[in-house]
Formats: structure tokens, C-alpha cells, sequence
């Protein structure tokens, strides 16, 4: 079994590894696939909490497209395309491209190449117990991509890059930071080095597992166009917002007065852990507040709240998407900014694995 199971001793980075900027929290690095459209989940589970997170941390944002070719085959245009607009979300919904770096994975050579390095470091074992592969790969495993494999090697090295102190991410991500973590200590301990920092993932508030609207015991998911009243995007108009919350399954009884009344009810829970996460609040407040009314109700002012947090970013992905070039210059900062903190560090895990210095 050696060889399959993380090393148990805690890696131990010096003080001077990490990030230290004058009034910082730490350094957050966190991204999103640019497949198909942004949606609620995305929002409330990753981008919204990384809204919040920006002035106590230093911040990098990643467009993660090496990510996006590693389950079914995109259109190389779609790719593009998606690729503009997932980062027009991260500034729509309030990212400051001036502050953070805001970038594209394939922009920054060098996650690719320590991506290689850990290939070499994780265990198959390790990659084995991968939830996220085993859904994506399915019962047809043969036929799933080398790269969907190791695609949480590639993830480790999107955040060990910049030895980020934070993850903010959804709930499903959750098993990925751990890995991250255990090849992080693995590295360090084979090479006796503190080179990388171990990160802690941030999963908080009500929405870092948004649902189905049609089946609540399914995740809301970019790939689950089938039904597209299942989904709501950041791209959705009002309009769109209000149909897809009408027709959202729920059942016939009342809204219960306590969150343990939610048991058995995947739907209402679903909808009340949204507005929670939309107005802010606790499920247990939202519970409180929403007390034995009835989802006719209920969906009339989750609509309104929904349709006055989604409306203006919308907008502003729509005047992004019409400026392409806006989009592209931040990113290019963006790219630039992580470039000069990448590089030093792949630099570093090439000399202590022992690679000869190029001339
Ligand atoms: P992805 O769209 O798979 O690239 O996910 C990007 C980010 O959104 C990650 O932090 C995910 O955990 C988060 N996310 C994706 N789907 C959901 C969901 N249904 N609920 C909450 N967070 C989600
Ligand atoms: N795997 C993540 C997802 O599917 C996306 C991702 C890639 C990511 N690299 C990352 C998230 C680094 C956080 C940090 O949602």
C-alpha cells in the first residue's frame, strides 16, 4: 500500500515562502472552465465569495482553458468565445482586474510544466479515489482522456505555482485542494524542501452546492444543458429568470419552520439555500424568514431577489463581451502579473528536482 497513501508528516514552509504583502490575509488563487456558460452555481459557490475575499487578499483569477479540453471535445471557436466570457463574469460581478490578476491557464506556460512534475509526484492510488474523475469518466472509462486523469495534478499546480495560502472554491472542489495538499507534502518531503505551501480550501456561505432546479438532488452543472430550465445563467435576462424559477420543481406542502423540517425536501432546501446565499444570509435565517409560506410566494420573491443580484452583472457582461478588448487587456495584465510569480517558482521545483539549468 506504500506509495498509494500521502505521507503523514505535515509539510512545514518557512515563513519566507509565503506571500507577505503589508495588510494581507494571504494570496488566493481559484478558476473556472471556460465550458459552456457561467451559472448560478458558479456564482454563489466560487466567484461571489471571491468578491468578497479581494481586499483582505491578494488575489490571482485563472480562466482555466487547459482544464476545459480535458472531458468532451469544444468547438475551438466555442472555446474562444467561452473562454472571453468567463472572464467578463469575473469582472461583471465585481473583480477589479486593476487589483487582481486576472488570467488565462494557457497564457502561463509554466502551470503546464509543473503540472508534468506532479504527474510524476501523485500516486495512481491518489488519482484513483478522484470523485470528480470517476463522474466525469463514467461507466466507459477506457474512453475518458488521459487528461481528465490528471487533471487534478494540473489543478495542483495552478495553486502550488503561486504557493496560495487560500482556495476559495464550491463544494465538489473539495476533494481536489486535499490532493493538492498531499502532493504539495509529498514533494516537500522527497526533496526535503519547504518549497510549497499547503493551502486550506475557503468553502463558505449557503450556496457552495447549488442544485438542479428540476431534480435538487443533482448538481447544477454547465454540462447539464439538457433541460434548460435545470440551469440559470449569469447570462439569463429577468425574463428567463422568473420562467425557470416558476417551473423549478418543488412539492405540495408549505415552507417548513426549521431547517430541520428540510429533510426529504431536496427542492425547498435547493431554493432556500439560494435566496440564503443571494440576500446573505444563514440557511437558518432565510429558514426563519420564509416560515410556512407557500412556494407561490416564496418563488415570487426569490425571482425579484435573483433577478435584482443577476441583472446588472448581466448587463456588464454584455457591454464585456461587446468590447472584446477590454477583456483581452486585462487579461494580458493579468497573464504578465502571474508570469513573474510563476516563473521564479517552477524555476525553483526544476532546480531542486534536479534538472540542469538551461543556458
Ligand atoms: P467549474 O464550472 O466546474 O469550472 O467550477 C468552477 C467553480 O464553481 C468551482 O469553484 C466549483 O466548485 C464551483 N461550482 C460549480 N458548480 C457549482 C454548484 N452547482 N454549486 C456551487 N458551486 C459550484
Ligand atoms: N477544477 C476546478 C473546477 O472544476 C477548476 C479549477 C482548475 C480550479 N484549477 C483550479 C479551482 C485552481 C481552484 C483552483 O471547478
Amino acid at each position: 500500500m506504500s506509495g498509494s497513501t500521502p505521507p503523514a508528516r505535515e509539510g512545514a514552509p518557512s515563513k519566507d515562502s509565503r506571500p507577505s504583502p503589508a495588510g494581507n490575509q494571504g494570496r488566493i488563487l481559484s478558476g473556472i472552465k471556460p465550458t459552456g456558460n457561467l451559472h448560478l452555481g458558479n456564482y454563489l459557490g466560487a466567484i461571489r465569495n471571491w468578491v468578497a475575499m479581494q481586499n483582505n487578499f491578494e488575489c490571482l483569477f485563472c480562466v482555466v482553458d487547459l482544464h476545459a479540453i480535458t472531458a468532451e471535445k469544444i468547438e475551438p471557436a466555442e472555446l474562444t468565445r467561452a473562454t472571453r466570457e468567463v472572464a467578463a463574469g469575473y469582472i461583471a460581478a465585481g473583480i477589479d482586474p486593476a487589483q487582481a490578476a486576472l488570467f488565462v491557464q494557457s497564457h502561463v506556460p509554466a502551470h503546464a510544466e509543473l503540472a508534468w512534475v506532479f504527474n510524476c509526484v501523485a500516486r495512481l492510488g491518489w488519482l484513483n479515489r478522484m470523485t470528480q474523475f470517476k463522474d466525469k469518466a463514467g461507466k466507459n472509462r477506457e474512453a475518458a482522456s488521459a487528461g481528465l486523469y490528471v487533471y487534478p495534478n494540473l489543478m495542483a499546480a495552478d495553486i502550488l505555482l503561486y504557493k496560495a495560502t487560500h482556495v476559495p472554491v464550491g463544494e465538489d472542489q473539495k476533494q481536489h485542494v486535499e490532493l493538492t495538499r498531499d502532493i504539495a507534502q509529498k514533494f516537500n518531503h522527497d526533496y526535503a524542501t519547504n518549497l510549497f505551501v499547503l493551502p486550506e480550501p475557503v468553502i463558505q456561505g449557503a450556496g457552495t452546492r447549488v442544485m438542479s432546479l428540476r431534480d435538487g438532488t443533482k448538481k447544477m452543472s454547465k454540462s447539464d444543458g439538457g433541460s434548460d430550465y435545470a440551469v440559470i445563467y449569469m447570462t439569463d435576462d429577468a425574463d428567463s429568470i422568473a420562467q425557470k424559477i416558476r417551473k423549478a420543481t418543488t412539492d405540495p406542502n408549505p415552507l417548513p419552520e426549521s431547517v430541520a423540517g428540510l429533510e426529504g425536501r431536496a427542492e425547498a432546501a435547493n431554493l432556500l439555500n439560494i435566496y440564503a446565499a443571494l440576500t446573505g444570509q444563514t440557511l437558518e435565517q432565510a429558514v426563519a424568514e420564509q416560515a410556512g409560506q407557500q412556494f407561490s410566494q416564496f418563488k415570487a420573491k426569490l425571482t425579484e431577489t435573483a433577478v435584482a443580484v443577476l441583472g446588472p452583472i448581466n448587463a456588464e457582461m454584455k457591454r464585456l463581451m461587446d468590447d472584446p478588448e477590454e477583456i483581452d487587456r486585462a487579461l494580458k495584465r493579468g497573464a504578465e502579473k502571474a508570469k513573474a510569480i510563476a516563473g521564479p517558482v517552477l524555476a525553483e521545483a526544476y532546480k531542486t528536482v534536479g534538472f540542469l539549468p538551461s543556458a
